[in-house]
């Protein structure tokens, strides 16, 4: 069995409550007050219990917070760049004291409890200009942010119900099961990717490049929350495995989601995805260009210049930085400006926009963008035929 990187900070959070007490904690719950949470906090409040966000053990306190927004650091000097917070409106607050206990729920069924450590205002301009880098309402964080209550929670949880079975069941792992399967497998070294997209050709060649100097590859697609032009979770899905079977060696490649939300925090979000995938037992991140980016809010190499605000050591995880790639004609493959001498008029590149109006419109996008098997599963999706149920 290979020696895996340490969890963030050193241990593996494990917030989920055990058969033993399950029974107690759920009859203790329906006698506590309640507090409704939205999608978005429950992809946190399941991340959190699992440890994919080691070393917090629950929504964030006022000095994690501050210190979080100002210097990307928890209080003790860790680095951590997003806040994960939990919020209420005054009316709900007011419920809840400091030592307090609250059933968190979701649609009205208890999903957690937590311990309330701290209620506190905050400043959401503030979070919005530190984190997003704008305070504009078109910003898909920003606007998230905007609609939440005005009060922050802070305390540890217990997952009292998980989710995750309505998530991918069979490609939904934890750290700790992630963790294992890397050790069987013997890889010392693995390769984190995250994605929100499916895998053209750019990123395909990006994994492989990686691939090549490491042991493993864990496709790690975020699969909570995304803006609603995004391509669905489910279809991805089925993206992922035609290419993985067609494609790629099946020993070295692990395919699992990320039930998380996206923030589309750029730079910042860089910097949580690579310490997500530390906890999951990657020892190396991709990050390519405009990494979490939306819009022209981020410059295309940001999220890759805010690896160097760290010390390596810091971090632990190592980011594996990728310029921007493409397919050149006159090369007879992908390549970068790294590695490509030949004009722009040799490249073939497609807007996102572009590609989806081909898609649309039932066209194949060139080979050189997309495998043809991909576009052949968006094709279908984009057509409202329904794509192989991927969902459990
Ligand atoms: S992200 O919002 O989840 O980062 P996406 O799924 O598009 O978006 O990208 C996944 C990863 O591939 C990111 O690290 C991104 O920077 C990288 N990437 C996407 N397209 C390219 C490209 N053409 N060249 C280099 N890197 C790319």
């Amino acid at each position: 069995m290979a020696e895996l990187i340490a969890p963030h900070g050193g241990k593996l959070v494990n917030r989920v409550a055990s058969e033993r007490d399950i029974d107690r904690l759920l009859q203790e719950a329906a006698t506590l007050p309640s507090l409704e949470i939205n999608s978005r906090e429950q992809s946190d409040l399941e991340l959190l219990a699992v440890g994919a966000f080691s070393p917090l053990p629950g929504f964030m306190n006022e000095a994690d917070y501050r210190s979080v927004v100002d210097q990307m650091r928890l209080a003790n000097g860790l680095p951590w760049s997003l806040p994960i917070t939990l919020s209420a409106g005054e009316l709900q607050a007011a419920a809840l004291s400091q030592g307090s206990r609250v059933a968190l729920r979701r649609d009205g069924a208890p999903v957690a409890i937590l311990e309330v450590e701290d209620v506190y205002a905050y400043d959401k301009e503030r979070e919005a200009e530190a984190v997003y880098g704008t305070t504009d309402e078109a910003h898909p964080g920003v606007k998230a942010l905007y609609a939440q209550g005005d009060l922050l929670i802070a305390g540890d949880v217990t997952l009292l119900r998980s989710n995750r079975s309505q998530f991918f069941a069979s490609h939904n792992l934890t750290p700790a099961e992630t963790r294992q399967l890397i050790s069987e497998k013997g890889w010392r070294t693995v390769v984190g990717f995250q994605t929100r997209n499916p895998v053209h050709r750019a990123h395909e060649y990006i994994q492989k490049c990686a691939l090549e100097l490491v042991d493993g590859l864990l496709l790690h697609p975020l699969v909570g929350d995304t803006k609603s032009d995004d391509i669905p979770a489910d279809v991805r899905m089925s993206c992922y495995e035609i290419l993985l079977e067609k494609y790629y060696p099946q020993d070295r490649v692990l395919l699992s989601v990320l039930p998380a939300a996206m923030r589309y925090a750029g730079p910042r979000e860089a910097i949580f995805h690579a310490l997500v995938r530390k906890n999951y037992g990657c020892t190396h991140f991709i990050v390519g260009r405009d990494h979490a980016g939306v819009g022209s809010y981020y410059g295309t190499y940001d999220a890759q210049l805010m690896f160097d605000r760290f010390e390596p050591e810091e971090l632990g995880i190592t980011p594996m930085k990728f310029e921007h790639t493409f397919w050149c004609n006159d090369c007879e493959g992908m390549a970068s400006t790294k590695t490509c001498p030949h004009s722009k008029t040799s490249h073939v590149a497609l807007s996102g926009t572009r590609v989806r109006q081909m898609l649309t419109d039932g066209e194949m996008p060139p080979i050189e963008f997309t495998r043809p098997e991909v576009a052949q599963v968006l094709i279908q999706a984009y057509a409202g035929v329904a794509s192989p149920a991927r969902n459990g």
